[in-house]
C-alpha cells in the first residue's frame, strides 16, 4: 500500500515513527508493506524522521500523485484541507484524516463524494485521540440501539478543571490555563479548546454515528469553561458532585440533544474519575449497557495510533460505512435547543441576609413546579449570604423563567449561577 502524507507536524511525525518502529508487526498483520511515497507540507520539515522521504511543498501534488493509493490528511483546518480531500477522492484515492473540524463541517459532502468515487474516507483519529470510539460505535456496538453518548472529549479543559478541583484548591481558571500552557497541554491561543469548539466538532461526529443522523454542527449548543468559579466546584463537591466539561448527545421522543457545557456529575460515576488530560467516552446502549472508553485524547503517538488503525483497515480491504449506517440511510431528526433540554440544576444565589429570604426563594421555585433536591446555606459575609440549591429535573426554559423571577425578586443581589447536572440513570 502506497501512502502520501500531507502535513509534517505533530501527528505526521508520530505516524512516520510508528510506521517505522512497527514495520514488521504491521506486515505480519496485513500481509503487505505500507510505503510512504511522498510527504507534502508548506514548509520542508527539519525533523529527521521525514528526511528519508520524497518531499513536496505543494500538498496538492500528493493528491495528484498517481503512485499514492491513500492520502493521509494531517494539515488541519478546513480550507486547504477541504480542497485537498476533495481532490484526493476525485483522483480515486481513499483518505485517512484526523481532522474533526473538516468531518463535522464538511463530512456530508465528503462522504457522498467518497461514495460516488468508490473510495473511503476514514477518521478514527478525529475524535478522542487514541480511543477507538468510532470503531466501537460503528462496529463493536453495531447490534445495539444507542441511547446516549457522554464524554470528556477535550484534554485541555479536563486538565484545567482537574487542577481547579483538587482538594482545597484555590486555583482559578486563568491560573490553571497558564499551567496547561506551560506543560504544553494548551495552545498559545486556547480559544478552540476552552470555548468548547473542539469538543463540539467531536460530539457532532459521535452523535451522527450513534443515531444515524446527519452531521448537525450548526445546531450544537456550546459553552466553554471560562466562567467556571472554584467556589462552585467546592460547593458542588460538598453535595457529592464533580464538575466536568462534557459533550452530551441523547436521543428522545422529541429529537436529539447535542450539547457541550460544564456539567456536574455524581462523584461516584466512572467519568468523575477521569482526570487531567485523559479523555473518556461513555456509550449508553440497550444491550451492552454503559461502556466507558478511556485513553489519551491527543499527542503524537496516541493520535498516530488511530490514524494507523484506519490505514490497516484500508490495507485489509475493509469496507465499513464511514458513519456506521449505509449511505442514504441517515435520518433528519430535530436537534433540541438547549432551552428544550431537561436537566437537574445547580444554582448559586447571593442574597441579602434578611429574614424570610429562603422561604421566598423556595416559593418562587415551587411556583414553577421546581423541586429542590438539596440546599446549602453559607454563613453571610458583609450581610450577603450564599445559597446553593440543586433541583429535580426540569426543562431549561422553565428554569430560566424561574431564575428571571428570582433575580427580580429584590432578595437576589447578583445574577444566579447555573450549572447543569447530568444524571446517567434518566
Ligand atoms: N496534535 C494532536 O494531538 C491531535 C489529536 C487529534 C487530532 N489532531 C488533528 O490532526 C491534524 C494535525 O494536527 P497536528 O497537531 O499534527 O498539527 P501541526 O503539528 O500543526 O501540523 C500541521 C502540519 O501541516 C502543515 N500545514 C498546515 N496547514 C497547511 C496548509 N494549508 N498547506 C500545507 N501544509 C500545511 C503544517 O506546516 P507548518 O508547521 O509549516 O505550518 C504542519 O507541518 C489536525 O486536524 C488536528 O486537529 C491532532
Amino acid at each position: 500500500m502506497n501512502i502520501g502524507i500531507c502535513g509534517a507536524g505533530t501527528v505526521s511525525g508520530g505516524l512516520v515513527r510508528l510506521l517505522s518502529k512497527n514495520e514488521q508487526l504491521l506486515e505480519a498483520r496485513i500481509g503487505k508493506p505500507i510505503n510512504i511515497v511522498q510527504i507534502g507540507s508548506r514548509n520542508k520539515p527539519s525533523q529527521p524522521e521525514f528526511e528519508a522521504f520524497a518531499f513536496t511543498d505543494d500538498v496538492f501534488e500528493v493528491a495528484k500523485n498517481p503512485s499514492v493509493d491513500v492520502l493521509i490528511e494531517l494539515i488541519g483546518g478546513t480550507d486547504d484541507a477541504l480542497a485537498l480531500v476533495r481532490m484526493a477522492l476525485q483522483a480515486g484515492k481513499s483518505v485517512v484524516t484526523a481532522n474533526k473540524a473538516l468531518i463535522a463541517q464538511h463530512g456530508e459532502e465528503l462522504f457522498q463524494l467518497a461514495e460516488q468515487q468508490g473510495q473511503q474516507l476514514v477518521f478514527e483519529a478525529a475524535v478522542a485521540g487514541s480511543i477507538p470510539i468510532i470503531k466501537v460505535m460503528r462496529e463493536s456496538l453495531a447490534g445495539n440501539e444507542i441511547g446516549a453518548v457522554v464524554g470528556i472529549i477535550n484534554g485541555t479543559t479536563n486538565f484545567i478543571l482537574s487542577q481547579m478541583s483538587k482538594p482545597g484548591s484555590t486555583v482559578s481558571f486563568e491560573q490553571a490555563l497558564a499551567e496547561a500552557q506551560e506543560l504544553g497541554y494548551a495552545e498559545a491561543d486556547p480559544t478552540f479548546d476552552v470555548e468548547g469548539l473542539d469538543a463540539a466538532h467531536k460530539l457532532t461526529i459521535l452523535s451522527a454515528i450513534a443515531f444515524g443522523t446527519r452531521l448537525s454542527f450548526d445546531a450544537i449548543y456550546t459553552q466553554g469553561i471560562g466562567e467556571v468559579q472554584v467556589e462552585d466546584i467546592r460547593f458542588a463537591g460538598e453535595l457529592g458532585y464533580r464538575l466536568r466539561h462534557l459533550g452530551i448527545t441523547r436521543i428522545g421522543p422529541d429529537g436529539v440533544e447535542l450539547r457541550v457545557h460544564p456539567t456536574l456529575i455524581d462523584e461516584n460515576e466512572m467519568l468523575a474519575q477521569v482526570d487531567d488530560v485523559m479523555n473518556a467516552v461513555m456509550v449508553l446502549s440497550d444491550a451492552a449497557s454503559q461502556t466507558l472508553h478511556c485513553g489519551p485524547g491527543a499527542g503524537a503517538g496516541p493520535t498516530a495510533s488511530s490514524v494507523l488503525s484506519d490505514l490497516v483497515d484500508l490495507c485489509r480491504g475493509a469496507t465499513i460505512p464511514a458513519m456506521g449506517f449505509l449511505p442514504g440511510q441517515a435520518v433528519d431528526l430535530p436537534v433540541l435547543g438547549i432551552e428544550q433540554c431537561r436537566s437537574h440544576f445547580y444554582l448559586r444565589l447571593r442574597v441579602a441576609d434578611r429574614s424570610g429570604v429562603l422561604s421566598r426563594i423556595t416559593r418562587i421555585l415551587g411556583d414553577f413546579d421546581i423541586s429542590i433536591e438539596a440546599l446549602l446555606q453559607k454563613d453571610p459575609v458583609n450581610d450577603i449570604a450564599t445559597i446553593v440549591i440543586t433541583t429535580d429535573q426540569v426543562v431549561e426554559e422553565t428554569m430560566n423563567t424561574a431564575i428571571q423571577k428570582l433575580e427580580s425578586s429584590g432578595d437576589v443581589l447578583e445574577s444566579v449561577t447555573l450549572i447543569r447536572i447530568f444524571d446517567f440513570g434518566e
